[in-house]
């Protein structure tokens, strides 16, 4: 009893603590500058600056990790102690802002084994999980769920969609042991499924058994030809006849011409090549199906989702347009704790992120219109100094005024007339 008491104890403990394999938010001022390592594969890697951009929920809370200049490769990595997921979910998380509305360039994280040699990370180091946005023109805008496999990185097979607006967003993947996996964006399900079926880590089940053949005597013609049907007697027409309406020429000359011989037109009458009536084919047996088997060099693998010594989460990255914010970086083993941590930061500053950006966005356009106004009276203002240096036009415009002013009044007093004339009729 009192074994079981304290298993139950333990297994109680253990089923509620979390276990928090990395946590990354930017709290600690350049502290974040002992955590991080950068490669020094290229000698002209983009600098990363710390900051919570132009707008923000939270002056400190948001502050992250910015790629800070265009047109550059970014590389760096941060080291945890390391895992394995077996038998237990893994949940990988992080924000992602896009702040200076971004053309062309990654948002994703890489996850790492230990052997990872982070001062020489670059784009071909091998990694075990690929996750998060990549944004480049209007056609690449999508979410990468990658997982090396036995050595080869697979990518999934659907098409998950990225945010690209300028707010941050949440991106979340949870893998199970089940070898499902979810991805979330902003605590939303956007993808699910399996690992077997939304990747092509194994060779497929079955294969087109190669012993089979289609009989020779298969028949899959679904009509045949009516044997009851016979041509008819007048079918057969000449495509072309000799025109009916052609004359010989007054000056055909037998000698010098040859014969004459009418042009030649279109038969009216001509039905073409005569076909048979179709009728439904008794002896069909449908579309052959080509049987399978059992894919030899398949063979199931429950261990697909299994990554040992995870140990490093690495930025790895080219951007076009610098300006992408990276922050709230989590590792875990705990679905509902990624949830509640998502609500506890991303969840508190979504809103007055939004907010600020909408005032930041109010003002500008004010400040435009403002502009396009002072814009517009300084042409009129430049419009009326032109007109005071032409007299000649100033007293032809004056003339035409005049000229317009009679027509009016010429044309309210017959209609005033005419107003009394009405009035009398009545
Ligand atoms: C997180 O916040 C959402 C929205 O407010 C809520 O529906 C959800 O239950 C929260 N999750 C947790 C784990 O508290």
């Amino acid at each position: 009893m009192q074994v079981l008491g304290v298993v139950a104890v333990i297994l109680a403990v253990y089923c509620v603590h979390a276990k928090i394999y990395f946590r990354e938010e930017f709290l600690d001022g350049d502290e974040w500058r002992s955590r991080w390592v950068n490669s020094k594969h290229k000698s002209d890697y983009g600098e990363w600056k710390l900051t919570a951009g132009n707008f923000y929920g939270d002056a400190e809370k948001d502050k992250g990790l910015q790629t800070s200049q265009d047109a550059r490769f970014y590389a760096a990595s941060a080291r945890f102690e390391p895992f394995s997921n077996e038998g237990k979910p893994v949940v990988i998380q992080f924000t992602v802002k896009h702040e200076q509305k971004i053309d062309c360039g990654g948002g994703y994280v890489k996850v790492f084994p230990d052997d990872l040699d982070q001062t020489a990370m670059h784009g071909d180091s091998s990694y075990y999980i690929m996750f998060g946005p990549d944004i480049c023109g209007y056609s690449t805008k999508k979410v990468h769920v990658i997982f090396n496999y036995k050595g080869k990185n697979h990518l999934i097979k659907k098409e998950i969609k990225c945010k690209d607006d300028e707010l941050t967003h949440m991106y979340t993947l949870i893998l199970n042991p089940d070898q499902t996996y979810e991805v979330k964006i902003d605590n939303e399900k956007v993808e699910s499924g399996s690992l077997e079926e939304d990747w092509d880590f194994l060779p497929p089940k079955n294969i087109k058994d190669p012993e089979a053949k289609k009989p020779e005597d298969w028949d899959d013609n679904a009509k045949m030809d009516d044997a009851d049907d016979t041509k008819p007697e007048d079918w057969d027409r000449s495509e072309n006849i000799p025109d009916p309406d052609a004359k010989k020429p007054d000056d055909w000359d037998v000698d010098m011409d040859g014969e004459w011989e009418p042009p030649m037109i279109p038969n009216p009458e001509y039905k073409g090549e005569w076909k048979p009536k179709q009728v439904d084919n008794p002896n069909y047996k449908g579309p052959w199906v080509h049987p399978e088997i059992d894919n030899p060099e398949y063979s199931a693998d429950s261990n697909i989702y299994k990554f040992d010594k995870i140990s490093v989460l690495g930025l790895d990255l080219w951007q076009v347009k610098s300006g992408t914010i990276f922050d709230n970086f989590l590792v875990t083993d705990d679905v509902k704790e990624a949830e509640d941590i998502t609500n506890e930061t991303w969840g508190v500053t979504k809103e007055p992120e939004r907010k600020m950006k909408q005032e930041q966005d109010d003002l500008k356009r004010k400040e435009e219109e403002e502009k396009t106004k002072e814009q517009d009276t300084e042409v009129e203002e430049d419009g009326e100094d032109g007109e005071d240096g032409d007299d000649e036009d100033d007293e032809i415009d004056e003339e035409e005024e005049e000229d317009t002013k009679d027509e009016m009044e010429e044309a309210l007093s017959e209609m005033d007339e005419e107003e009394a004339k009405l009035k009398d009729e009545l």
